[in-house]
């Protein structure tokens, strides 16, 4: 069983610097996967309501520690407050339906899945549309949302609060008006999309930076024949191949040594054992130096519908 090391948040705790991702991760199979995780080795676990899976999230982890397996203090769960919830009154509301769900005491880590809100119609419409067919907005400052998780912290259901999808406006507007600085910022990055950037400045500022989508999400739903595929990058199965590993393990090595967490979504048995044996190699800075220039300000998950939010955060370039 892999033993994953891990990186020290501002609020002291310890976050395995491996997770299972779980978005796509339907049901019974999703339940199965964190379940094989845990035996692998993997802690850490990224949830979200946004998922619509975290009822089956819950029973896995429920199962886990009730078999012994683990410990409730030995895992690091996340999950996320989804954009129709983030009307004040409606925050609380949103992160105890994902506690329920996921039927624990406390989060290990809860992140505002993106600066930009959705107007809440019910728990079922997750991007909800007008009769126009127009994404229907909700313009809460997000300010107002981190104080609200402040509180939830405070009362200790929530040991480290975070942000997912800001940049670095939005994340400075954070440092300067509230007094918990967000401990994680959850951006997709991979090598196609390696936000220089905004990595530097989360670790300048003591944020730790989670990589969504490390893999290039190669099975999202709106993928294109024309778009770049990652896992097939023929510099990337060079490197795979000199070193005996999977350009998958590449990829996610290079992620960790730049410091980032990395959350590979698997339903695959196989494949979740050898998304986390990573530390057993290294990659040399020749190698390091040619994955980074890959970078193709690609971006994956560009949340199209909602452009024209007044918090949209990827306007002008990729990590402003
Ligand atoms: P599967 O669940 O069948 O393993 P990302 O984390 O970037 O969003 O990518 C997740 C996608 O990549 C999933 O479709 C997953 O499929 C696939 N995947 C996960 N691990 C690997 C791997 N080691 N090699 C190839 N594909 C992988």
């Amino acid at each position: 069983m892999e033993n994953v090391p891990t990186v020290r948040l501002q609020t002291g705790y310890a976050m395995p610097l491996v997770g299972l991702g779980t978005w796509q991760s339907l049901k019974e199979e999703g339940q199965t996967a964190v379940e094989c995780a845990i035996a692998c080795g993997y802690r850490h676990i990224d949830c979200a309501w946004m998922y619509q899976n975290e009822d089956e999230m819950g029973k896995a982890i429920t199962k886990v520690i009730k078999e012994n397996k683990v410990q409730r203090e030995e895992l690091f769960i996340t999950s996320k407050l989804w954009s129709i919830f983030h009307k004040p009154e409606l925050v609380r509301t949103g992160f105890m339906k994902s506690l329920n769900k996921l039927n624990l005491k406390y989060l290990d880590l809860y992140l505002i899945h993106t600066p930009c809100g959705n107007k809440y119609v019910d728990d079922e419409t997750i991007i909800p549309q007008g009769s126009d067919g127009k994404t229907l907005f909700d313009d809460t400052d997000y300010v107002k949302i981190w104080k609200v998780l402040e509180d939830l912290q405070k009362e200790g259901l929530i040991r480290s609060i975070g942000v997912s999808n800001f940049n670095k406006h939005q994340i400075n507007r954070i440092l300067k008006e509230c007094s918990v600085p967000p401990a994680v910022n959850q951006i997709e990055i991979n090598p196609y999309l390696v936000q220089k950037d905004l990595v530097d400045f989360c670790n300048n500022k003591g944020i730790v930076v989670t990589a969504f989508s490390p893999l290039g999400s190669p099975t999202r739903p709106w993928v294109s024949p024309e778009e770049p595929a990652l896992l097939k990058d023929p510099s990337l199965e060079e490197i795979a191949k000199r070193l005996e590993k999977s350009v998958a393990q590449v990829i996610l090595r290079y992620l960790i040594e730049r410091k980032t967490v990395v959350i590979p979504k698997s339903t695959s048995p196989d494949r979740i054992k050898s998304n986390i044996e990573l530390f057993d190699f290294e990659l040399t800075k020749k190698d390091m130096d040619a994955i980074g220039s890959l970078n193709q300000d690609f971006r994956v998950l560009a949340w199209p519908w909602l452009v024209g939010h007044k918090y949209y955060p990827f306007k002008e370039n990729y990590s402003e």
